[in-house]
């Protein structure tokens, strides 16, 4: 299906996480916010644990569009697609992918150690450590999805059609070494 992000090729579910992970970061940032400068804590617990649920469906639903629709055929007419997509994907996915299990583990540890109601406790120093280290990666998931993104879906141009217009390697490189091709 395809999606409402107008200047994109993308289908319906990757817009829907491009954007979801728009709205995620300043939730964090405000959920931060709150605890460190107005100590609401139950507030920060209630908030975390909604981006964190909403996270997760989000990233279920999207795993299962991905290995029924894929992504490839809308990224085909990229620039970057067959030279820098595919490490800058992995260095996405790599972030990813600790960072959903470094919030699996700091969503399940702080809701077993700041028993109601959610305060301060000796578990604290801990948590603040944990918890930078996973709004920290949160980010730079975000960064490197949206690089993506615009990478796969986004950008067009002339370095497709420069590769598309090239003789194969292998002609180019027979001609580089045929004495004839010599000026
Ligand atoms: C992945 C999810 C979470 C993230 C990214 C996160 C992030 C943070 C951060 C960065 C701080 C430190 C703020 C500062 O510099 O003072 C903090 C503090 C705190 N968080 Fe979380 N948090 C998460 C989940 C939770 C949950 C689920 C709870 C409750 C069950 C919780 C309870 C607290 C409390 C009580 C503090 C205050 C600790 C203190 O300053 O003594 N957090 N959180």
């Amino acid at each position: 299906m395809p999606g409402f992000i107008p200047f994109s090729r993308a289908s319906l579910m990757l817009d829907v996480v491009a954007v979801a992970m728009i709205v995620v970061i300043p939730t964090m940032a405000w959920s931060i916010y709150l605890v460190k400068y107005k100590q609401k804590y139950a507030l920060h617990k209630k908030i975390q644990l909604g981006l964190g649920i909403g996270l997760l469906i989000a990233v279920l639903l999207f795993e299962v569009d991905m290995r029924l629709n894929g992504w490839r055929q809308y990224a085909e007419p990229s620039p970057y697609y067959g030279n820098w997509l595919t490490p800058v994907l992995w260095i996405h996915l790599v972030v990813a992918v600790s960072t959903t299990i470094l919030w699996i583990y700091t969503i399940i540890a702080a809701v077993r150690r700041f028993v109601k109601p959610v305060q301060p406790n000796e578990y604290s120093p801990t948590h603040r450590r944990v918890a930078k280290a996973a709004a920290m990666g949160m980010l730079f998931t975000a960064v490197t999805g949206w690089v993506f993104y615009w990478m796969a879906f986004v950008a067009e141009g002339s370095a497709s059609k420069d590769v598309a217009n090239e003789p194969p390697l292998t002609q180019n490189s027979a001609k580089l070494s045929s004495p004839q091709s010599a000026p």
